[in-house]
């Protein structure tokens, strides 16, 4: 106030201002501005422009009309002056004018709620009572839309989904005077996106997606909901990926196109199937040796499922089924592996729990016996698969042996003879125990040792040797050794003749039973001698007509002889050690039976007989000579019992000469016998053949020369 008081006074002060201007209009096309123009004033370098409110001036100073004055409330009426200006000062007012500033634009908010729409709200303007919104494409395409309404908000429909539009929005007043403009930009929302490709990875349960139709303006978020989660991922011309999805799962797939003005769902979901969980709660039984059950848990999802079996020699087999169990064969002495995989539409599993199951060691099928004898049983048998160790037990009812090996042998001793056991070998493996279904085998020991009781001769070379024992069904084969050999004989009953033993030797005797399952350990041998051989040679030689000299051959076995020679008429005997003895007391003429006791050191005598022996004739008594000539001599004699021919021998140094008579004469002539020598004369009796008899008595004879025999005796 005291300021325009002062304004007014300097205003009178300097009177030689220019002329007053007079406004032609003044008019407002913002709403903060009024334009104001006039008619020039001469002299006037300047103008100001005056509006005022009440108390409130608003002023600009200009060079010429029109001039604006600014700062202005909006639909507000103004009184507006015009003053010009020179070096001297300002003229008074001019005549005021009114003018009332247009409507204030409006607040306006945008937005796009729909593809096809977007929604235009404005907040009331003062003093408006009209709205005018219109609507196009910002690239000035296609229709433009304008509507008025007194609301205060507009939905414009039908637009192209993606598409920037103009907007823009001014109030009318009540005297038809348009307000303010206000422009913006708004993107309707995207269009709905009709299909997403699914790319699923089986193997890593990650899933790709790409939207064909993406043009690069928007992109995409694909909404997965499954189970209790929900993943997300965005994309636009490149697919994205979700990892790390879980098994067993269905997932629903929302697909989102989203651009600044926010999100398009699509009208449709997909459907995302993962695959299955790996099966759990595998089990592996084997109810029946050879018969294995896998089993396990149901999971979700899973369409069917393939077991795999894997054996440690690498054959695989697999069972494919939609529900638990499986059954698979199995061998001993196998480690299965085994996975079980369930399979739906999307595919495989992860991989699960890797089983595996060791099946029981194989039996042994070939055990023989390797040597058998009356207290073990050495049995072999051929490794089989799976076992670490074997374990032989042998049971005879009452006894159980056992010997534990990792060698395919064993020894089984201190076990009874002649007895049955019931042998087993069972494979042992670390995993699973001994293999309790292997089966059992009888064996035999080998017979006992029989024991020889008595040995009796049945003659000289046959003994028959008794035994006992209580073997079954033993064959027993009794054996001599000799110096010179052996000998045998055979039986399945408890004794048996040994024969042809040789004369004049030694034996040991011992028994062995065998049986198809061994041989017995030897009986105790016992000691045989057989009886001195007899001498294989025999002589006998009469010495003189009572002595006779036997001699024989070195008979084996044999330490002392007693030679006999047995006549009805009497015996004579000799015993020695010598192969020869001299027998006396023999009567000539007379047949005698020779036999010979040979005798063992140990007393075993053995009876030999030989050819009979007769004794010589007897020589002649009585004998005499005679001379008959000069050169001849009749020899006579007294004839003895038996004899019936004999023969005279005369020897001597010129010659010698026999006589034999008839029969039954008893002398005999012998002439020309030259002289001048001594010659014998032995008269001995013929016995049958040609044998010359030589101890007969002799008788020596003289011829001399004078032809004279002379003899002494
Ligand atoms: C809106 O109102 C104004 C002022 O009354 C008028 O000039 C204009 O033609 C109207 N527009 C429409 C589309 O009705
Ligand atoms: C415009 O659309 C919005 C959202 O769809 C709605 O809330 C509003 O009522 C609509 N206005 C008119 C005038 O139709
Ligand atoms: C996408 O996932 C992220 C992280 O999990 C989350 O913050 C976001 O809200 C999700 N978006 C949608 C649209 O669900
Ligand atoms: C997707 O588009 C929206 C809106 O344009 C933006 O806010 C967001 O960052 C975009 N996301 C990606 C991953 O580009
Ligand atoms: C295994 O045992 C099951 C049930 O006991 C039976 O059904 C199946 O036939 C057997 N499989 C073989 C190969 O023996
Ligand atoms: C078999 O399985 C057991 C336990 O599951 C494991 O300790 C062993 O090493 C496996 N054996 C083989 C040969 O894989
Ligand atoms: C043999 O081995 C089995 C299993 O280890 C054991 O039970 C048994 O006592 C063993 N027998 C002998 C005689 O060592
Ligand atoms: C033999 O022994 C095995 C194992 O000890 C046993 O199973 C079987 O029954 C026996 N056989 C007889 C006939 O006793
Ligand atoms: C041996 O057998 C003989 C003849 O049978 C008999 O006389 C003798 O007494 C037996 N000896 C023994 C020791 O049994
Ligand atoms: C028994 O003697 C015969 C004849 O000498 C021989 O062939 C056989 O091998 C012998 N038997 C035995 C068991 O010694
Ligand atoms: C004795 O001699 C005669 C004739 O030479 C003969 O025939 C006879 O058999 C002989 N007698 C004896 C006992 O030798
Ligand atoms: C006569 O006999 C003796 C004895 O037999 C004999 O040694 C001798 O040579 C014989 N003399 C003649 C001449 O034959």
């Amino acid at each position: 106030m005291n300021f325009s008081g002062l304004v007014l006074l300097f205003i009178v002060y300097f009177s030689i201002a220019p002329e007053v201007p007079v406004i032609d209009q003044a008019y407002s096309k913002l709403s903060n501005s009024i334009t104001v123009e006039w008619a020039d004033v001469a002299g006037a370098t300047s103008y100001q422009v005056i509006a005022q409110a009440g108390t409130l001036f608003f002023e600009s100073t200009v060079t010429g009309s029109p001039g604006t004055v600014t700062g202005l409330q909006a639909a507000t009426t103004y009184k507006i002056t015009v003053r010009s200006i020179n070096s001297a000062g300002k003229s008074q007012p001019s005549p005021p004018k009114w003018a009332k500033t247009v409507l204030a634009a409006a607040s306006v908010t945008v937005e796009s709620f729909s593809s096809d729409s977007v929604s235009v709200g404005w907040q009331p303007v003062p003093s408006a009572v009209l709205y005018s919104v219109s609507v196009m494409r910002s690239d000035g395409s296609g229709t433009r839309w304008n509507q008025n309404t007194t609301s205060l908000s507009l939905n414009f429909t039908s637009l192209d989904p993606g598409t920037i539009y103009t907007i823009k929005v001014h109030a009318w007043d009540a005297n038809g005077i348009p307000g303010d403009d206000i422009t913006y930009s708004q993107i309707t929302r995207p269009a709905a996106p009709s299909d997403v490709q699914i790319t699923f990875n089986s193997g890593a349960l990650e899933a790709t997606f790409f939207v064909a139709e993406a043009d690069g303006l928007s992109n995409y978020t694909i909404l997965l909901y499954g189970g209790d989660t929900s993943i997300n991922c965005t994309l636009s011309v490149s697919p994205c990926t979700i990892t790390s999805l879980q098994c067993g799962t269905e997932y629903v797939v929302s697909l989102l196109a989203n651009n600044e003005a926010g999100s398009t769902l699509a009208p449709k979901t997909w459907s995302l199937l993962s695959v299955p969980c790996a099966p759990i709660g595998i089990a592996v039984v084997e109810d029946n040796p050879g018969n294995l059950t896998v089993s396990w848990s149901h999971g979700n999802l899973s369409d069917y499922y393939v077991v795999f079996v894997k054996s440690d020699d690498g054959f695989e087999v697999h069972c494919n089924t939609s529900q638990s169990p499986c059954y698979f064969p199995s061998e001993c002495g196998f480690i299965y592996f085994m996975s079980v995989f369930a399979y739906n539409k999307a595919g495989q599993s992860p991989l699960g729990e890797l089983l595996n199951y060791t099946t029981a060691p194989c039996c042994p099928s070939d055990i023989t016996p390797a040597f058998v004898s009356g207290d073990t049983l050495e049995i072999v048998w051929s490794g089989v698969r799976g076992a670490e160790m074997y374990e032989t037990k042998a049971v005879d009812g009452t006894t159980v042996i056992l010997c534990n090996d990792t060698a395919t042998v064993c020894a089984l001793s201190g076990l009874q003879c002649n007895t049955q056991y019931n042998v087993t070998v069972f494979s042992y493996s670390e995993n699973r125990g001994s293999n309790t279904s292997c089966a059992s085998k009888y064996m035999k020991t080998a017979p006992c040792s029989p024991e020889i009781k008595n040995i009796t001769t049945v003659d000289v070379s046959s003994f028959m040797v008794i035994w006992e024992s209580d073997n079954d069904g033993a064959e027993y084969t009794v054996t001599a050794r000799g110096e010179n050999g052996l000998w045998n004989c055979t039986s399945s009953g408890t004794s048996c003749i040994l024969g042809k033993l040789p004369c004049g030797s030694m034996h040991m005797v011992h028994v062995l039973a065998s049986t198809s399952e061994g041989t017995s350990l030897p009986s105790y041998s016992v000691p045989l001698e057989t009886a001195p051989c007899c001498p294989v040679n025999i002589s006998v030689v009469q010495v003189t007509q009572s002595v006779t000299n036997v001699s024989w051959s070195i008979a084996v076995g044999a330490q002392t002889y007693t030679t006999m020679l047995e006549s009805p008429k009497g015996q004579a005997k000799c015993h020695t050690l010598e192969d020869h003895c001299l027998l006396g007391c023999i009567t000539c003429g007379t047949s005698y039976s020779v036999s010979l006791e040979a005798v063992s050191e140990t007393g075993l005598v053995s009876q030999c007989t030989y050819h009979g022996y007769s004794s010589s004739a007897c020589c002649p008594s009585g004998v005499k000579l005679y001379r008959l000539s000069n050169s001849g001599i009749r020899v006579t004699w007294r004839v003895s019992p038996g004899p019936e021919n004999y023969t005279v021998n005369i020897y001597g140094s010129k010659g010698n000469f026999t006589c034999s008579p008839f029969p039954g004469v008893s002398y005999c002539d012998v002439t020309e016998i030259p002289c001048g020598d001594v010659y014998t004369v032995v008269v001995s009796p013929v016995s049958g053949g040609d044998t010359q008899i030589s101890f007969c008595p002799k008788k020596n004879i003289f011829c001399d020369m004078l032809r004279k025999f002379s003899w002494n005796g």
